[in-house]
């Protein structure tokens, strides 16, 4: 399916992110001079690219359809599972956005939850997109229907487009490498 193989793209492109802010974690860790202003690139990227593009689609689109089409997978199964992590990624990230002030209104010891909660996030997210790769979306390509497949694809590739004209991915991917350069 054109949709998966596009979400295990994006997949990449966030696994490339979770290698950036665990540098910066670990640059906040030996409290480093760093831009802490990063983080809030940061958060802008998991809100709008990981959460807003990726996992809407997802949402909205793919685990809604292959839950109606295999409704096992759906009630408290495999989806539900991806639906509860969702949730979790924004909890950290909500967490991590509080740590952020706290450091910022002079607070030092909140860089202890900002590492916790940056690195919680790097750790769910890497077992989830695993889990997506290797078993939801293998699920979706080897049990939907051809025409529902062809829908899933017509109804992302909707979603991308409508992304690409507001030249969403290209921000992204370029904050992706502008952070790696920064922390290289
Ligand atoms: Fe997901
Ligand atoms: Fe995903």
């Amino acid at each position: 399916m054109k949709a998966v193989n596009i979400m295990i793209e994006e997949h990449e492109n966030i696994r490339k992110m979770l290698k950036v802010i665990r540098r910066y974690c670990y640059r906040v860790m030996n409290d480093d001079d760093i831009d802490y202003e990063d983080f809030y690139k940061i958060i802008d990227f998991i809100r709008n690219y990981s959460d807003g593009l990726h996992h809407a689609k997802e949402e909205d689109i793919l685990f809604k359809i292959l839950g109606e089409q295999v409704p096992k997978l759906a009630n408290n199964g495999a989806i539900t599972g991806m639906l509860i992590e969702h949730d979790l990624s924004r909890l950290y990230t909500s967490n991590l956005e509080k740590a952020l002030e706290k450091y910022r209104l002079g607070n030092d010891e909140a860089r202890l939850d900002i590492i916790a909660n940056a690195i919680a996030y790097t750790d769910l997210l890497d077992r989830h997109i695993e889990k997506e790769n290797n078993a939801l979306y293998r699920f979706a390509n080897n049990l939907l229907a051809d025409d529902i497949k062809t829908e899933i694809d017509k109804r992302c590739a909707q979603v991308d487009l409508t992304a690409g004209e507001k030249g969403v991915q290209d921000k992204y991917l370029s904050f992706i490498g502008e952070l790696e350069q920064k922390i290289k």
